[in-house]
């Protein structure tokens, strides 16, 4: 166990690393995610390319100086130019390219405006597709809103939560803990389906929380019942310590009437306070391996099982 109470390396997976929104051409976008430097950009075609930051040459980084032109990225030290394979396809005092010269090359996908890189630690090729998000193709659901949270845990605490149904009356005093009609792992899928009252002023709603996932870093929650939205939950390891949660809402018809807007209003505070009131429970909380449970909570460690494949050394 590390110094953070917990014993796991990152996850494999597909991971958002930027929005697309955020990668325009000809420009050279830096993160730090994956436990290293990252810079994203697009290729003459426009598909997304992120690469770890260091250049192949003297490893000088990409992205203090570095430059996007003609389809390639140029490091700022010595004019070393990478195609979107991270090949080096120039070297400007040279008469040709240095064969042996890669920079590691995260594959990409995008999808309603993320883009997300592929990681293995074994540098192998994706394993699965990103799933859909039909609600960005709907013209009946708003744009999305983003929230972003950097979190001093891993991501494998985090997700548990969604399995722990006994803590959202406890540490989210949720009214009347939801009923769980089907927890289900299905190779690199989770299905999470939930009928839940809502309170409102004219009294309980009923209403659905459903939440389908797909790897350790994706999952879209899906709300009916006083309002419907569709929540794309986004987790990236920042290192092995340190993750970003990205909130992505989309509400239906959320300005149809004055009191459908205060409702949506009122759901996103309320979900982005949720996560508020989690975060200093996972920053200070020890993993457990083998834990003292009720005999409720055997999801949670179903979802650990799940989880497993998703660690390779
Ligand atoms: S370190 Fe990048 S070109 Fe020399
Ligand atoms: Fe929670």
């Amino acid at each position: 166990m590390n110094s953070k109470g917990f014993p796991f390396p990152m996850p494999l997976g597909w991971f958002k690393v930027a929005l697309s929104a955020e990668v325009p051409p000809d420009q050279l976008l830096t993160r730090h995610y994956l436990g290293t430097e990252l810079v994203i950009w697009r290729d003459e075609d426009g598909h997304a390319v992120c690469h770890e930051a260091y250049c192949a040459h003297l490893g000088a980084h990409l992205g203090v100086g570095g430059s996007v032109s003609n389809g390639c990225v140029h490091c700022p030290f010595h004019g070393w130019a990478y195609d979107g394979t991270g090949r080096n396809v120039e070297i400007p005092y040279a008469d040709g390219p240095n064969a042996r010269a890669h920079l590691r090359t995260f594959p990409t996908v995008e999808r309603g405006g993320i883009v997300l890189a592929w990681y293995h630690p074994r540098r192998e090729p994706p394993l699965w597709d990103v799933m859909d998000i039909p609600e960005y193709d709907d013209p009946e659901y708003a744009d999305y809103e983003v929230f972003e949270y950097t979190i001093g845990t891993c991501m494998q605490e985090i997700g548990e939560n969604g399995f722990d149904q006994a803590h959202f009356e406890f540490v989210h005093s949720h009214p009347k803990v939801g009923t769980a009609e089907q927890v289900r792992f299905d190779g690199y899928d989770r299905v999470v389906l939930t009928s839940q009252q809502f309170p409102s002023s004219k009294g309980p709603v009923d209403g659905r929380i459903d939440v389908v996932g797909r790897g350790p870093g994706f999952a879209i929650t899906r709300y009916q019942g006083l309002i419907d939205a569709s929540l794309v939950g986004c987790s990236t390891p920042i290192d092995e310590e340190t993750t970003q949660v990205t909130f992505l809402f989309s509400l239906r018809n959320p300005d149809r009437d004055e009191r459908t807007a205060r409702i949506a209003r009122a759901f996103v505070d309320s979900v982005s306070r949720e996560i508020g009131q989690d975060i200093p429970i996972w920053e200070h909380k020890r993993y457990t391996p083998t834990p003292a449970l009720a005999s409720s909570e055997k999801p949670i460690m179903d979802y650990r099982r799940w989880y497993e494949q998703f660690y390779c050394s």
